[in-house]
């Protein structure tokens, strides 16, 4: 194939120019690097988070590149907090969600509200979002959740449960949804984001270390490289219903 048969510009990622994109979880990790990437694709990004410091950072940041950025600095599980914020949005093309968290522990040695509380911020708060705002989203759209591979029921318990509710919970809103909006999630491994900041430096490069031997890439994800499946997934038109890991393999050693 010459040259002049490769087209200068990915139209998928050219589609995105001029939606607008709301990143839920956008003020770090993997929905700021969405973000970055998406309103360097010229999409009007708007960034939520709780904490309005980093918002103001993650904001700042991307209108100094010239990107259109906005943000709510709003806890996405709070009562009425997203229906509030959708009603001031109006419509929107894409919604991403990272909400969510992570714990340790198996069914019996974790206690029951730690396990509870883990499904809940990650299938019950993403249901919210699919509830809130599936309305606002334009035809042609996509909603794109966070669900994660790694870690085994026994050891990661809650959290192994609301990953695989995440993944089920995509393919019933693709089929209720389509064909106007389609839904889909992405699943990383253990991967260097803000969700790791309350580990000592010591404590990280440990963790990071051990799932690197365990991955059989060898090494752990940029949340770059992550972000670029959510990309994938809010272009390809032909894609609803799926979960797609970003784990250098873990899910499968
Ligand atoms: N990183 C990993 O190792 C890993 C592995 C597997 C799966 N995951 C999944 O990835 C997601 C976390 O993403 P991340 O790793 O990029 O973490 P992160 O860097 O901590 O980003 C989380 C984002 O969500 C926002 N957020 C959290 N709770 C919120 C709430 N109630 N309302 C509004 N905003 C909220 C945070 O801002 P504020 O804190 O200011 O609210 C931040 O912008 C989770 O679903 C997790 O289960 C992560």
């Amino acid at each position: 194939m010459s040259d002049a048969a490769v087209p200068a510009s990915d139209p998928f990622l050219a589609s995105l120019r001029g939606t607008r994109v709301l990143v839920i979880g956008g003020t770090s990790g993997f929905g700021l690097e969405v973000a970055r990437k998406a309103a360097g694709a010229g999409a009007r990004v708007v960034l939520v988070g709780r904490d309005r410091g980093r918002l103001e950072g993650a904001v700042s940041a991307l209108r100094a590149f010239g990107a259109a950025a906005g943000g709510a600095a709003l806890d996405a599980t709070a009562p009425g907090a997203l229906e509030a914020m959708g009603e001031q949005l109006g419509e929107v093309d894409h919604v991403i969600s990272t909400l969510g968290g992570a714990m340790g522990g198996g069914f019996i040695d974790a206690d029951v509200a730690t396990i509870r509380e883990t499904i809940d911020g990650k299938l019950f708060a993403n249901l919210e979002v699919a509830r809130a705002l599936a309305p606002r989203i334009a035809e042609g759209g996509t909603l794109t959740f966070t669900a994660g591979t790694g870690g085994s029921p026994a050891t990661s318990s809650g959290a192994i449960v609301g990953n695989e509710a995440i993944a089920t919970m995509v393919k019933g809103l693709a089929v209720e949804l389509a064909p106007r909006v389609r839904v889909n999630a992405v699943a990383p491994t253990w991967t260097e984001t803000g969700l790791w900041r309350g580990l000592d430096p010591q404590e990280l490069e440990e963790t990071k270390t051990s799932m690197a031997d365990a991955i059989p890439l060898g090494r752990t994800a940029e949340a770059a490289e992550v972000a670029q499946a959510y990309l994938f997934l809010m272009t390809c038109g032909f894609i609803t219903g799926q979960t797609i890991a970003v784990d250098g393999g873990i899910s499968l050693a």
